[in-house]
This record gives C-alpha cells, structure tokens and sequence, in this order.
C-alpha cells in the first residue's frame, strides 16, 4: 500500500490533537493498514503554533490554498471550521481530485448536498466520523453496523457544553446564565455561545444523522431548535422529584407523516441509562426495527476524542486507495440516487407527551377548570404536582405531565388554561420522551 499523504488545514484544538495522534499511534496505525499515512503540510494563519504543534517536523504555509492546491497530496483534512472559505477550500480540494476529511458539522448540514455531489463527480471520498458527537464512531455504526436495520427514530445528547450547564443547573441548582459563565471560564463554552445554547450546533449534528438514518438529504433549515436559555432551575427540580431528568435532546423520527427534526430540551425517564449521561459527554441512541434501541458513548468534544475519529477516518481511506466508489460505503449510508426528500414535520405536527408548570391561585374548582380543558382536548393527564404556595403567598405551582398528544393540540390547551383568571403568566412547557420504543 503506498503512502497516504495529508494536509491539514488548522492546527488548533482538534489539529494539534489529529497531529499527536496521528504521531504517537503511528507505528499501530501502519501495523493495521499494512502502510502509512503522513502529514506533509500544514496549513495555519498562526504560524508559530503551527510550528509549536509540528515540531518543525512538516512544510508549514499561511495559506490553506496552498495545501489543496498541492498535487503531492492525497487527502484534505478540513479543521477550520465555519461556513465560506471551508466550504470553497473544500470543494477546490475535491475538484483537484483529493479525498476530505472534515469535522465541520455546519458545513456539511448546510451545504452536504452540494459537497456530496460534487465528490461523487469526482469520485473522492468526504469523510466526517468527527463531525458529529466528537469521538463516538456514530456515523460508522449508523452507515455501516446498523445497515440491515430501517431505523426508527435517533435521539442524542450531541452538545456537550449544554450537557454540562444542565447537570451544573441540576447538581448545584445553579441558574444557567451563573453555570454559562462558570463554563466559559472553565473553557467548555465559547465566548460566543449561541450555536451551543440555542441548540444550533446539535441541529447540524442531528441533520447529518437523520439523513443517514433514513436516506434523506440534508435539511438543516427545516430543522425545530429550541435552546437550554429559558430552562429554570425550578423545572430541572420538578423534573427531578417526579423521576426525570432535563436533557438537551436531538430527535429524529421517521412517521407515517413525514421525519421529525427536532432539537430541545426534553424529559427523560431517570432510569434510562442516556438520562444518566451527564457533564460534557454526549450519548446517541438509536432504534432499529431489527436490533431494537442501542446506545453510544463517550467524549463529544476535545482534541484527542475528536482527533480519534479524524485518525479513524484517515485510516479508512487508506484501506480504500485504489478501489472504486461504488466499493465504498455512501457518503450518507444510502446511494445518492436512492435518496428520498421526506417531509419535515413542522413542530406544530408533531406528537409528544408534555411536562406543563403553571402557577395558579390557590383556590377551590381551580384544578377542575384546567383539567376540563385538557379532557375537552382529549389530552391525558400521566402525573400532577402541586406546591403548596410559599410563606406570605397565594399562588401555588401546578405541574402536569401529560399523555402524548400533537404539538398544535397542547398549545391550544395551554392557551385556554392562560385564559383562566386564576392563572398567573405563561404555562412552561417542556417536552418529553420516553425513548423505550
Ligand atoms: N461545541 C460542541 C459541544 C463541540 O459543546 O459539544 C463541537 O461540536
């Protein structure tokens, strides 16, 4: 087998993290793939670390440009991250004939189907195992272990930063701008953090995967995202007393109506192993028709753990040299041409049981009215809690969970409890998941 030869694009954290794997592992690495694979340039706008990462080991350049433009090598690895110039810097690389390796999530939930296709015109592989829940070979075990299966549904924790604010909420009750900032300094959250705590980045995670699992193009832009931002500490308690935990789930289901897409917080069963996944690691269950659900775990993010699964990459395409594409597994686990363009269910149409927090005056017939509501909306009540009011105060909290009922029927209900007089505010409203199914 001859010699693999890479550039790298980025040497920050999962750069220098490919980089060191890549180096200490190498002689293991070889003794499985019967070869090498090396890394002859690399590409930084920060040279000194390039040369820091490197060790003056490797051809260093400024200029990614160079490094796809460079015919000695065979394969991009992709880790700058962002929307423009990754997306041209990978499709130069691709139309001069070279395989890609990448972890950009957004490029791929974004623009996949244009990469997609312009690497099957060219017949170059785009591998992205790291782009979704960082070292936890998913996209292997979704494109290749789980293929005799239709699958089902998936459901993740595929954002470790909001993983981690959401057991901090839980474990010290702490609110969630104080854990965010604690967060920030501790470096697990950026100092931007929309794309973690607004559900962005577990949107692009969770596009890739249901694309995979139900042979679908990407659609990012019909994906429902929902962030962990408004979650109280209150909610995560109740949650807590009536046996649940708050997890920032990404959920795709396949119905008889179209494929759900969806990403916000949802109640787990505390019993469930996923609803014990806690801090900054990140789990992925999916079901299949024929092995039922299964579990993966592990490190989300990180230089190493994200590096495992860039390495891991790498070394598939140094086991595919020299085959033909249609040897190789298809970018998104179905051939391109056998893609369907499924529906999206808006959220308004999809079903799901709900956990509902109202404050209300506490008084006789109270509880009648809001219950009546939900029988007249043949929404089913699975479990209530009510607080007794605090010192000096009239109104209690009310919580309800409910049965499963469609998304536009509970806002509906919950429309007519605000109306009641005894109600005090808005209805919080959480979704939940029993994920046994
Ligand atoms: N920011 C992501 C997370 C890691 O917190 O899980 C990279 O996708």
């Amino acid at each position: 087998m001859k010699e693999l030869k890479v550039g790298l694009l980025g040497v920050g954290t999962v750069g220098g993290g490919t980089y060191a794997v890549l180096t200490r592992n190498q002689t293991e690495i070889a003794r499985r793939i019967a070869g090498n694979i090396r890394i002859v340039q690399v590409a930084d706008r920060n040279l000194a670390l390039a040369e820091q990462v490197t060790g003056g080991q490797v051809a260093l350049t400024e200029d990614a440009f160079a490094v796809v433009n460079n015919p000695e090598i065979d394969v991009v690895v992709e880790l700058i991250g962002g929307y423009t110039v990754a997306k041209e810097l990978v499709l130069t690389a691709i139309a001069n004939g070279k395989h890609v390796v990448t972890a950009n999530k957004a490029l791929l939930a974004v623009h996949g189907n244009e990469i997609f296709k312009a690497a099957a015109d060219k017949g170059v592989i785009v591998a992205f195992e790291a782009a979704v829940a960082g070292g936890i070979p998913i996209i292997k075990a979704l494109r290749e272990g789980l293929s005799a299966n239709k699958i089902e549904w998936v459901a993740g924790i595929i954002n470790g930063t909001t993983n981690f604010i959401l057991t901090e909420m839980r474990d010290k009750g702490l609110a969630f701008v104080d854990v965010l900032k604690e967060a920030q300094r501790l470096g697990y959250a950026e100092a931007d953090p929309t794309f973690d705590v607004e559900g962005i980045d577990a949107a692009h995670k969770l596009t890739l995967m249901a694309s995979i699992a139900f042979g679908m193009p990407v659609q990012f832009e019909q994906a429902y995202t929902e962030g962990i931002t408004k979650l109280t500490t209150k909610d995560i308690q109740y949650a807590e007393e009536l046996g649940y935990r708050v997890k920032l789930l990404g959920i795709s289901k396949k119905t008889s109506e179209g494929v759900e897409l969806r990403v916000h917080p949802t109640l787990i069963p505390e019993k469930r192993l996923v609803a014990n996944v806690d801090g900054a690691m990140n789990a992925v269950v999916v079901k299949g028709d024929a092995v039922g659900p299964t579990l993966y775990y592990g490190a989300g993010a990180g230089a190493e753990p994200t590096a495992s699964a860039v390495v891991a990459d790498l070394v598939d395409i140094a086991r595919l040299q020299g085959t033909k594409p249609e040897q190789r597994v298809a970018y998104l686990g179905y051939q391109l041409d056998q893609q369907q363009t499924l529906p999206i269910l808006p959220i308004a149409e999809v079903h799901s049981a709900y956990y509902l927090r109202l404050r209300a005056t506490d008084k006789p017939g109270v509880m009648a009215a809001i219950t009546k509501i939900l029988a007249d909306m043949q929404i089913s009540i699975d479990a209530m809690l009510q607080k007794e009011p605090a010192e000096g105060e009239s109104e209690a909290d009310i919580v309800i969970l409910t049965h499963t009922t469609q998304e536009k029927t509970m806002d509906a209900a919950i429309k007519h409890i605000e109306l009641l007089p005894a109600i005090a505010g808005q209805v919080t409203k959480i979704r939940m998941e029993t994920l046994s199914r």
